[in-house]
């Protein structure tokens, strides 16, 4: 069956034409098309399907707050067809039982690419590298391995893991935070911080990871990844090693793009997040930084939390923010509508980045015929408040916004995965 995505405009760029998918690429693009199903897309603008590098499924363990098929649900509806399932589940994604197991289900599910990403060290305990090339050997297909939730700490471990990567050609993503200077620490050190009495987390605990993980890259020759920069700092040191010809790359999220620290007057555990939002300066310099190419890519952090481990006490809440289907409004918020990147832009920081620093070949294609139709269709002129979210969790701290641009339709290898607001299994 063929699909017709009518009067488009590719990359928000020149007049509308129609885009015929058929056997999973793009047949034609042109004029006075015709296809089995049509998708009318006026006044749409239809990017490569985005890519997450980044992503909190909770399968295996907690699967009360995410599964990877309500977790999938929430990539295609926000635009995604390739996502990274970060190891830190219970059990820890450590071994290919469990990293074989991901994919698998990943593929059951068939609304994104569900990537393992394999834990660094066993137990993510920092102590003992896990068996990274059983995993990448495996079923499971590893390509990217981190102990996001944990930082990689010990400079010994993380040089051997970065060496014992670059022979296996994969990816080593860093969760920076120098635990001895984050101990207790839940907000961002600062003003804010220490008015409201909570413990703060000081830039310098993510800054000196970054420059240290960039020293130990350009040593070992091997390429090394930053999860979640949240720092002016960070920007910095990422611009001085890129000059110097270090293979580092770094995400951002959604949501260091658009909150600061000012919002943790209420107490408010929607908020608390790792790294944890940092000032309005920060923010600044993240944007400049995304838009310059400094930062390579938007990674959402979708980390979907029960009630009971946010509706708390602050300092006992857990980490983490709900990203996947708000990712794109708030990227036309804080990038597009301020003029720092336009849809070419939104591409490849959202699909083609990503999709390149995880080595996937046939996500991030142009929109070109005869390639994989991986595609989003985005509605640049709509505009919503954040409600209701698919995830199982529903801790959001973007509710109530009002937020530009929706994702409309999303096609993964040629089948519709989500369309007006709806999931197709
Ligand atoms: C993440 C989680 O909940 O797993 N939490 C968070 O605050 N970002 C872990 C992580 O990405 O560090
Ligand atoms: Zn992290």
């Amino acid at each position: 069956m063929s699909v017709l995505i009518k009067s488009v405009r590719l990359y928000g760029e020149g007049d509308p034409v129609d885009v015929l998918v058929a056997d999973g690429e793009i047949a034609d693009i042109g004029t006075g098309l015709s296809g089995d199903e049509v998708v009318d897309a006026t006044g749409c603008v239809l990017l490569p399907g985005f890519v997450d590098l980044h992503t909190h499924l909770r399968e295996p363990g907690r699967e009360d707050t995410e599964t990877i098929e309500t977790g999938s649900a929430a990539a295609a509806l926000g635009g995604y067809t390739a996502v990274f399932a970060m190891a830190n589940t219970n059990p820890v994604a450590d071994s290919p039982v469990v990293t074989d197991y991901v994919r698998r289900r990943g593929e059951e599910v068939g609304l994104v690419d569900v990537h393992p990403v394999g834990a660094v060290t066993v137990g993510l305990k920092g102590e003992q590298l896990a068996e990274m090339g059983m995993m990448a050997a495996g079923t499971g297909r590893v390509r990217v391995f981190s102990d996001d939730g944990m930082c990689v700490y010990d400079p010994l471990i993380m040089r051997r893991a970065l060496e014992y990567a670059s022979t296996l050609g994969v990816l080593i993503a860093q969760h920076a935070e120098e635990p001895r200077l984050t101990k207790g620490a839940v907000a961002h050190e600062g003003p804010n911080a220490a008015r409201l009495g909570l413990t703060g987390w000081p830039r310098a605990a993510e800054e000196s990871i970054v420059a240290r993980d960039a020293l130990l890259a350009r040593d070992a020759g091997a390429k090394v990844h930053i999860c979640h920069a949240s720092t002016a700092g960070t920007v910095e040191i990422l611009k001085w090693a890129k000059s110097q010809g270090i293979q580092i790359t770094a995400e951002v999220t959604p949501h260091h793009l658009l909150l600061d620290d000012s919002r943790l007057e209420t107490y408010d555990a929607v908020n608390k997040v790792n790294p944890p939002l940092r000032e309005k300066s920060d923010v600044e310099a993240l944007r400049a930084g995304l838009a310059q190419g400094v930062i390579d890519c938007v990674a959402t952090d979708h980390a979907p939390h029960a009630e009971q481990d946010k509706c708390c006490e602050f300092s006992q809440a857990r980490p983490g923010m709900l990203g996947l289907e708000t990712a794109l409004s708030v990227i036309v918020e804080t990038m597009v509508n301020t003029g720092l990147l336009d849809w070419r832009g939104v591409a490849r920081v959202m699909s083609e980045r990503p999709a390149e620093i995880a080595g996937l070949d046939d996500q991030g294609r142009p929109i070109e015929i005869g390639e994989p139709a991986n595609l989003t269709i985005v509605d640049p002129s709509a505009s919503s408040k954040v409600d209701k979210l698919n995830s199982l969790a529903k801790n959001t701290p973007f509710r109530g916004m009002e937020l530009p641009g929706r994702v409309v339709g999303t096609m993964l290898r040629g089948r519709v995965t989500a369309l007006n607001g709806e999931v197709r299994r």
